[in-house]
């Protein structure tokens, strides 16, 4: 173990920064062992600080070598400055002065990928949240903004492209015969937000003329290989610009956006001013690669990025504990649009299936924090599905409550009053409020609380009177540090179905409708309904209008009546997902007791109406189809047994694959049909219930679903349709399934994004000799540990096999536990997103449990990066 453990940081402890950086201009002379970097920032001390004989004190890292240290041409001599824990100290400082800073970085040798590294042929940063003091000495902390330009010296022969934010000022020839360019961006901006790229890149360009008419180049570099595979993004860059023009008013504001795919990235993408920087699995994009899936993502990516420019870049956080006043608000922008873009209630139902399975995970895990954070030891830990997703969902509920016309008030207030500022959550909300006039003070407990309220509904009708009460109960557990929770604010749409499951009116204060938003305050309330005519059927929280985890005695036949006529398409799902759950915890409960699994399952009953309904959107039949997930049914279990959760999956879908072949069948072809690829909603639904019928039809194990799948396997034309038919045969033992594989990776050796879907489906395998399966795929030639996709394709695979991940005899975790620790010194971050699934030892079954336990140890017993040693030391607390 380290000597001096790492120490958290508190909100509370926050003050402004005792000195600002008026212009930063920075030099880069980029060379493959060494590299230089010259830093001129133009400071002052702070006017706001107060603190007027504070030392100034610079972010640096452990890989970079200070070299020279000037301060108005007065080079320091060593003793007036110190270099203690990375950080540049220099005791006496003018009010005002120029301070130049040489230093000596080794990008190639940086694993890392937080700073300036190599990914292929290329130079790229990724400086969020901290990783631009790996670059050079600096005031690394959002709310320092400053204005930058950027000169890049490089062999043009191998670099020919050089990009840095803003817009290209200056291009010559240095006296050594090197190419320089010069870039400045206009718009102050926090040292996260600072990229530079060079490489030997191909561009696609294009233009967008904003609302007010000026004329905006548009740009995506990849390597020259990749450059047919961007058409789409672009397209989706466009269709984001307009529409956060139109559904926020908000125009871009350079006269240049760039876009750049990189093939070693430790997340998705990230917003640098005019010059984003993405992971190449989120950007490229062709039918033949491409799953439906990845389509999707690579447009809500681009987008999300796109839409940082105003809530993220223009309007930044003043700290990172305020990370979600960015993430939060920009998930949500990037919900809407993808919603606006396609089906409402199909994306509806993606995130929120999303958000109760790993974020309600993370809430009642170890790691559970509110979406404002107290502390945090290392920043790159916080950026988590409850920062973002259920930062999302607070923002969702603002626009719930406010209305659509109020909130766009709101929003525009809040990018008016702080354009160009370093703001906070609070600021957000006061926005909102002073636009819309209500009050959000209770509501605003969202942002300091974690973990998820369980919400109890109660309710009586009374027949006589025609009254309806309807008795809402919350309580959130308790999360680390914070041992009592208060209630929440939170708005509950509701609508009430007579037992046809038609809609009944109802009076609630006044208002004689079929649907009201509650506002739910207090531990517990009563809302009562006038006029009602019969019993109702509640349909709650439609649309999910709160994060929360509702508790109501639904009967069988209830949960049918909501699913087949709900008019609010995500309760529709949602009532399909708890008859389900309901279904299967039994079975779980049966297997956990050895007896053999029974069920007459009121499912069959259901799907077989949804299969016939041909009004239906053939996505939303698709996602009801599918049984609650391994994972989700993890998280819902007080005790996870993952053998038996895996059986009464097997088992359940079995029964129905059997109970309704013939419907599969008939549907699977009837959907069959031979069109071009297009990744239109319309199709993507179409290829989803094909492939959803498939997989059962296939489960029958009848001849005709065999040759299906061997036929889609080899003709289709497009990466869905491939890849479905694939992990169909993998997932259900087809004879061919072995043959598959190795034609699957014949085909597509040479497009590594095709080829970590092969390496995730090879080690997701259920097989016993699955271990040996993945220790092989980590010395294949297709292998690279540098490379978090990689990285993340085999890891995060095996993690879905439930036989070798979770083998009784612990060899999974002891597996995943090595690989952390060679890691953990490698790439930090990466190593920190690995230990999820160990996190959750506590809810394990208690063999399981004390295996995952002694791996945390063996960890922990390491010399750890801030950012293992926080995760697994907060699980063993
Ligand atoms: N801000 C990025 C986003 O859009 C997140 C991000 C990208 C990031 N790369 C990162 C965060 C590296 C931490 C470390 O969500
Ligand atoms: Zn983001």
């Amino acid at each position: 173990m380290k000597e001096s453990q790492p120490s958290a940081i508190y909100l509370k402890d926050y003050q402004v920064p005792p000195f600002l950086i008026d212009k930063t201009e920075l030099t880069f002379d980029l060379d493959e062992t060494t590299t230089v970097v010259t830093s001129r920032l133009h400071m002052r001390r702070n006017p706001a600080s107060g603190k007027s004989t504070q030392p100034l004190i610079l972010d640096g890292g452990p890989d970079m070598k200070l070299i020279g240290v000037a301060m108005d041409d007065y080079q320091l001599p060593p003793e007036e400055y110190r270099l203690i824990d990375d950080k540049l100290i220099i005791t006496a400082t003018a009010d005002e002065f120029l301070l130049t800073c040489e230093t000596l970085i080794e990008p190639q040798n940086n694993t890392r990928l937080e700073g300036l590294y190599r990914s292929s042929s290329m130079f790229c940063t990724q400086c969020e949240a901290e990783g631009f003091r790996h670059i050079t000495y600096y005031l690394d902390r959002p709310d320092v903004m400053s204005v930058f330009t950027t000169t890049i010296i490089a062999d043009s022969k191998r670099y020919p492209v050089m990009l840095s934010n803003g817009n290209e000022i200056e291009r010559g020839m240095t006296d050594e015969g090197k190419t320089f360019v010069v870039w400045q961006d206009p718009f102050p901006k926090p040292a996260y937000l600072f990229a530079l790229v060079a490489g030997d890149l191909a561009v696609k360009d294009d233009h967008f003329v904003t609302m007010s008419g000026r004329k905006v180049a548009l740009q995506i570099f990849t390597e020259s290989h990749n450059i047919d595979k961007v058409d789409y993004a672009m397209e989706a860059l466009k269709l984001s610009m307009r529409w956060d023009e139109e559904v926020y008013g908000r125009e871009y504001d350079l006269d240049i956006f760039m876009i750049v795919a990189v093939d070693d990235f430790n997340m998705g993408a990230m917003e640098n001013k005019g010059l984003n920087i993405f992971n190449s699995s989120c950007l490229l994009a062709s039918p033949e690669t491409t799953t439906d899936d990845a389509y999707l993502r690579v447009e809500a990516i681009v987008a999300h990025e796109y839409f940082h420019n105003w809530s993220g870049n223009r309007v930044t956080c003043r700290d990172w504990f305020q990370l979600s006043l960015k993430e939060g608000f920009t998930v949500f922008r990037d919900q809407t649009f993808s919603a606006d873009m396609h089906s409402e209630t199909v994306k509806r139902v993606e995130d929120v299936s999303f958000l109760k399975t790993a974020q309600f995970a993370e809430d009642a895990g170890p790691m559970s924090h509110p979406v404002r954070p107290s502390s945090f030891i290392e920043i790159s830990n916080f950026y988590t599905l409850t920062v973002y997703e259920k930062g999302a969902e607070i923002v969702r509920m603002i626009h719930t409550l406010l209305g659509a016309q109020k909130f766009r008030q709101g929003s525009d207030l809040y990018f008016e009053r702080h354009d160009g500022q370093a703001v906070t959550c609070d600021d957000f909300i006061a926005a909102m409020e002073d636009a819309s006039g209500v009050d959000l003070s209770h509501f605003s407990r969202w942002y300091s609380q974690a973990g998820t309220p369980v919400v109890t509904a109660k309710d009586e009708y009374d027949a006589e009177q025609g009254i309806y009460r309807l008795t809402l109960t919350q309580e959130t557990p308790e999360t680390p540090n914070q041992p009592t929770k208060l209630p929440l604010h939170m708005p509950v749409r509701v609508g009430l179905l007579d037992e046809n499951g038609n809609e009944l009116a109802a009076g609630y204060q006044g208002d004689a409708s079929v649907e009201h938003v509650l506002d739910f305050t207090q531990a517990s309330q009563v809302f009562e309904f006038t006029d009602v005519r019969e019993c109702p059927v509640p349909s709650l929280y439609r649309g999910f209008s709160a994060p929360v985890k509702l508790r109501y005695d639904y009967s069988s036949e209830n949960l049918l009546t909501l699913m087949s006529a709900d008019s609010d398409g995500f309760n529709r799902w949602s009532s399909a997902q708890q008859l389900a759950v309901n279904e299967l915890t039994q079975l779980i409960e049966q297997a956990k007791s050895g007896v053999e699994l029974s069920i007459h399952s009121q499912l069959v009953k259901g799907f077989k109406r949804l299969l016939s309904d041909e009004s239906l959107d053939p996505a939303m039949v698709a996602l009801i189809l599918a049984l609650p997930s391994q994972a989700y049914l993890s998280e819902l279990a007080t005790s996870i047994y993952p053998a038996e959760i895996k059986q009464a999956r097997a088992h359940l879908k079995a029964l129905l694959a059997n109970s309704l072949k013939d419907e599969f069948k008939k549907t699977y072809q009837s959907l069959n049909t031979q069109v071009d690829y297009e990744a239109t909603a319309t199709e993507i639904a179409r290829r989803s219930l094909k492939n959803t019928t498939l997989s059962y039809w296939l489960e029958t194990a009848d001849e005709q679903a065999l040759v299906a799948v061997a036929e889609q396997f080899s003709n289709a034309n497009n990466m869905t349709d491939q890849f479905a038919a694939l992990s169909i045969a993998v997932q259900n033992s087809h004879p061919q399934a072995d043959t598959f594989m190795d034609a699957f990776y014949q085909q597509w050796q040479n497009e590594p994004l095709v080829v970590n879907k092969w390496l995730m489906l090879s080690a997701s395998q259920e097989r016993p000799d699955a271990l040996d399966v993945v220790t092989g795929l980590m010395s294949h030639p297709a292998f690279d540990l540098k490379n978090p996709n990689k990285v993340r394709s085999v890891l995060g695979g095996f993690g879905q096999s439930v036989s070798a991940f979770h083998n009784l005899d612990g060899s999974g975790y002891a597996f995943l536990a090595d690989q952390i620790i060679v890691l953990n010194k490698r790439n930090p971050q990466i190593a920190s997103r690995l230990c999820t699934p160990l996190t959750r030892w506590k809810k394990m079954q208690p063999e399981l449990s004390s295996k995952m336990k002694a791996q945390l140890e063996r960890i922990m017993a390491e010399e750890l990066s801030k950012d293992v040693y926080e995760v697994i030391s907060k699980s063993l607390l």
